[in-house]
């Protein structure tokens, strides 16, 4: 939820800082804006709407500003529009912030500012924080970094920002909680963003600001860390950045999701390397291997996440309860927290998360950690929130996932679940050594299997995605580990094309649901060759008597089925629990496609934003 970045340096600030926008407009794109810093004299444009009609406004711009900083917004006080669009800039017109997160308590600190005759222009809480920061150094008589601090220190909520002073252009103040804050150190100039994207071919050396820190960041002194709360001074981690450029662009596909999708028998051999090692008969994962007393004694499994990756906690809940035979629950983050839930120091709690920043789950998180479970996490970003705040984890290793709609963090996320889930059966004992060795070999195919359904569907999707582009309505069957691949395509559709998708649990069409279906309604089902395939066969049957038009994805082979429906797309024949992997792929295919002939903006649908770092 919005993208924050900066430059203090020698090089010209302007290109770097749009630049390092427009790899960063994943978090948010209804506006932007930039403030550079040129002889101690602000130069700011902002404007709603995207980078690209941020550079539109610049043409007049004519500036050599080494120092600067830039953001791109997702709207949470106040409509996109060009006043609410940061940066902002204090009354006295010296101070300029970016800011992402939310000031909880930004209506009482107004309210006080209003009453010492500040006036505000915009309807955000960020105005009002470059404002307190005004009166504090007004007030206190502070330098610049401690009034910011003093600043703060009176705010509840979550930030990641970045401030300037006018006539300090050699000096970017950060700050961070709860959202994450990254600097970039080079040779005698520094970068400041919410991810590394921005920087990563200037310097591979990054430090990530923990919460409760802030920095200074001069020329002269390089960056000088404290703690908000009491001034106490940080010592520097220099990490090296493991990113590079190839991983961040297109590679030649029109769209980053497009590509993605195709980077998934890469992406789930990736996250497998290295730990499901076929030939010695093992799945070697260090935090599973660890605690693994943790998981096998617990009385149960929660686990928690949003969106995309509760879906994919579904499915690790079919995962673990079929295999490893160990209670799961699987929760909302957003539910779990204001619920008042039952957790024990002898429970166990995996957050799944691709971006490792989701407010809600990092909230949830932390409250199961208060009550002393033992907290694992599955996260894709590498050192994010969630990866850090967790007892233990396993990263899904699946590289940048940049479209905001999670295709291969996704199957990266399943491919872990597996491995979790066969892995503590085996310890456990509840599965044989044959079968463990059977589901470890079937798993290592999994990816060229991937590799197969992508290239022998997409020319079939994109076909069937032409037959109902103009649908209003999709809904989308499944069964047992395939009910959350279901939910799964129909969220694919609906967040990327506007088409109005539901998922359900195959059976309990008949509860609902199926007064919906008539000629016009295409209904996707997932319907391989499983235990429940008599049961979705007559799943099917019911809806061809009220004409629904099924698009099934079925086993390859499978004829019933095929003479049953409109459109039949193959998958390989594979295990019951490694099938939502191979289901996923036509069902990512078909929203894309869908989504495409439809005009929209695949990499970047309205009102989302990749990293929700929002509750
Ligand atoms: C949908 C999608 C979202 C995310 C959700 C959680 O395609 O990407 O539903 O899955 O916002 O995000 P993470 O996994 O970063 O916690």
């Amino acid at each position: 939820m919005c993208g924050i970045t900066g430059y203090i340096g020698y090089k010209e600030a302007y290109p770097i800082i749009i630049n390092g926008l427009k790899r960063l407009e994943y978090r948010g794109y209804d506006s932007a804006g930039i403030i550079l810093n040129e002889n101690e004299n602000f130069k700011l444009r902002k404007t709603k709407g995207k980078v690209s009609d941020l550079e539109d406004k610049c043409t007049d711009l004519n500036t050599k500003a080494t120092v600067g900083m830039g953001h791109t917004r997702w709207a949470t006080h106040g409509v996109p529009n060009d006043i609410n669009s940061h940066p902002h800039v204090s009354n006295n017109g010296k101070i300029a912030l970016i800011h992402n997160g939310i000031i909880e308590n930004y209506n009482t600190l107004k309210i006080m500012l209003i009453s010492k005759g500040y006036v505000f222009k915009s309807e955000t809480d960020t105005e009002v924080l470059v404002n307190l920061i005004q009166y504090m150094q007004e007030t206190q008589q502070e330098d610049f970094a401690t009034a910011v601090r003093y600043a703060l220190n009176e705010v509840v909520g979550a930030y990641a920002i970045a401030v300037m002073e006018i006539d300090r252009p050699q000096e970017i103040v950060v700050a961070r909680l709860s959202s994450p804050l990254a600097i970039g150190i080079g040779e005698n100039e520094y970068f400041i963003a919410s991810d590394a994207s921005p920087f990563v071919e200037f310097t591979k050396e990054v430090v990530y600001l923990e919460d409760g820190e802030m920095a200074t960041i001069t020329l002269e002194g390089g960056v000088d860390v404290h703690k908000i709360k009491d001034n106490a001074k940080v010592n520097l981690i220099i990490q090296e950045l493991k990113l590079s450029l190839e991983e961040i662009e297109k590679g030649g596909y029109d769209h980053f999701m497009l590509k993605e999708i195709h980077e998934q028998p890469k992406s789930i051999m990736d996250t497998m390397r290295g730990r499901l090692l076929v030939n010695e008969g093992t799945i070697q994962m260090a935090g599973i291997l660890d605690y693994q007393d943790k998981f096998l004694n617990a009385e149960k499994i929660i686990i928690i996440s949003c969106g995309t990756s509760w879906h994919a906690g579904l499915v690790g809940e079919y995962l673990i309860e079929d295999l490893a035979r160990i209670p799961v629950e699987v929760e909302y983050a957003s539910e779990f927290r204001y619920r008042n839930p039952i957790i024990t120091d002898k429970d166990v709690v995996i957050a799944i998360s691709q971006s490792g920043e989701t407010a809600d789950t990092l909230a949830a998180l932390k409250l199961a950690k208060e009550k002393g479970a033992f907290i694992y996490g599955i996260c894709n970003v590498v050192d994010s929130s969630i990866a850090r705040l967790t007892d233990a984890g396993s990263y899904t290793h699946a590289g940048p996932e940049i479209g905001v709609a999670s295709t291969k963090a996704f199957t990266a996320q399943l491919a872990v679940l597996t491995m979790i889930a066969i892995k503590l059966a085996k310890h456990k004992g509840v599965i044989s050594e044959e079968k463990f060795n059977t589901l470890i070999a079937e798993l290592e195919t999994i990816p060229n299997k991937v590799r197969d359904v992508i290239k022998n569907t997409e020319e079939q999707v994109k076909a069937i995605a032409r037959l109902y582009a103009k649908t209003s309505n999709f809904l989308y069957l499944g069964r047992g580990y395939n009910y959350p691949i279901a939910l799964e395509g129909a969220l694919k559709l609906k967040e990327i094309s506007y088409i109005h998708a539901e998922g359900y649990p195959a059976a309990e069409m008949k509860h609902g649901p199926i007064a919906l279906i008539d000629e016009n309604m295409p209904i996707v089902v997932i319907a391989p060759k499983t235990d429940h395939y008599d049961k979705i066969v007559s799943n099917i049957q019911e809806i061809n008597s009220r004409k629904g038009n099924v698009i099934a994805i079925v086993t390859e082979n499978d004829t019933q089925v095929r003479n049953m429906v409109s459109q039949a797309i193959e998958i390989p024949d594979v295990s019951e629990c490694l099938i939502p992997i191979l289901a996923s792929i036509p069902l990512q295919l078909l929203a894309y496609y869908i989504a495409i002939l439809r005009g929209a903006n695949v990499d970047q649908p309205r009102n989302l934003a990749k990293s929700v770092t929002v509750e």
